[in-house]
């Protein structure tokens, strides 16, 4: 199991009035931390009504290995400087405006030249490892993912050329993207999210994807990989030039209980998936990607966007284990219109959860040891 969930998971326990201390029953516990959790969704869905058991299982077995017993910190106000000079000039609705706001960096040159180079046929695996070797930050992360308990090789893989092999040319372009994206607004954190919990979030997502991808059977699985890492780059976005705006949703979400979606149109006038879209055009990635993120919340708006729908469920599913968090911790009800959830089995879910909370720490460790990230 992951040690990543338990402290996270044991906090938001904590919030639900473990006043009194570590006294009360282990399984009452968990359930109510976890019916917390889905409020919002309930858990009628018979999907959702597995996550919300498995969960509960989760937290109970890591009370019980005794995770410690920390309040949460609560969300600091915002600075009254913060609040003024990011609500300067910002109209709700205005897309470009807000993304030329975010000031993203260009995608690396490296990333560029591994997509230019798998556009070409069969690029030998030296070549690429060439163009992996300029960046050491992503030769370093490549290394440490092959050599980890994800690929099992008993002898250790030291060239890069061999990683590049053993891994796969597909992952090692999402690894290139996802030590990129993770080192984003490291400078800038922005307020509102806690940086960490935020990437936490995005790669158990992103992790999550892949696994329901490789268990459906799909091609590619690397995709669902990035459309899970980048789904809610929009958010970490509007909670970087928006904050004000970004607080005023969750406080929507928290005391009317609307949706994320719906208080998100009430205050912005865009959903964070509409932002993460327009950025991931300025970076002309592809548009598979770009309506993966755009509906992830809504995929039933995009029906051919098989990505969009797979990270709407992994989605879910991390926020059900309270696996990182991005300021919302409610699991969203599921987009039910969406008819292809229906050829979602609660087998291939219930697999790709106990892979998600065995894998999560591994891959943010990877991902993080390339960006600096992690503390
Ligand atoms: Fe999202
Ligand atoms: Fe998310």
């Amino acid at each position: 199991m992951s040690d990543i969930l338990p402290g996270v998971a044991v906090s938001q326990a904590m919030g639900l009035g473990m006043q009194g201390g570590c006294d009360r029953d282990v399984q009452e516990i968990a359930e109510e931390a976890v019916a917390r959790r889905f409020r919002l969704s309930g858990a009628a869905h018979p999907l959702l009504a597995l996550l919300r058991r498995r969960a509960v299982e989760a937290l109970a077995q890591s009370l019980r290995a005794g995770a410690s017993c920390e309040l949460p910190a609560p969300r600091m106000p915002l600075p009254p400087e913060v609040i003024h000079e990011a609500n300067s000039g910002l109209v709700p609705g205005d897309l470009d405006g807000l993304a030329e706001r975010a000031r993203l960096p260009a995608l690396p040159q490296v990333f560029l030249e591994l997509q230019h180079a798998m556009e070409r046929e069969e690029p030998s695996y030296e070549e690429l490892a060439a163009i992996i070797s300029k960046d050491p930050r992503l030769a370093a992360s490549l290394l440490r993912l092959v050599n980890g308990p994800l690929f099992g090789f008993r002898a250790p893989v030291e060239t890069v050329s061999r990683a590049v092999a053993a891994a796969g040319t597909r992952r090692v372009t999402s690894l290139a993207l996802g030590t990129f994206v993770l080192g984003l607004f490291r400078e800038r954190p922005p307020h509102v999210v806690n940086l960490h919990d935020f990437w936490l979030h995005s790669v158990a997502t992103a992790l999550m994807a892949r696994v329901l991808a490789t268990r459906m059977g799909r091609d590619d699985p690397e995709r669902y990989f990035v459309a899970g890492l980048l789904h809610d780059i929009g958010w970490l976005a509007i909670c970087a030039v928006w904050p004000a705006g970004a607080e005023r949703v969750l406080d929507r979400c928290r005391d009317l209980g609307q949706t994320l979606t719906e208080a998100e149109r009430a205050e912005l006038g865009m959903t964070h998936g509409e932002m993460g879209a327009a950025l991931l055009r300025r970076w002309n990635l592809p548009s598979v990607l770009v309506d993966a993120v755009q509906a992830h919340h809504a995929p039933s708006e995009a029906p051919a966007s098989d990505e969009a729908l797979l990270v709407h469920l992994a989605d879910e599913a991390v926020k059900a284990f309270g696996i990182g968090g991005t300021g919302d911790d409610c699991v969203q009800p599921l987009d039910t219109d969406a008819t292809g959830l229906r050829s979602i089995s609660a087998h291939d879910l219930d697999a790709a959860c106990a892979a998600l909370l065995e894998g999560v720490d591994e891959m943010y460790a990877v991902l993080g040891a390339g960006s600096g990230v992690r503390p």
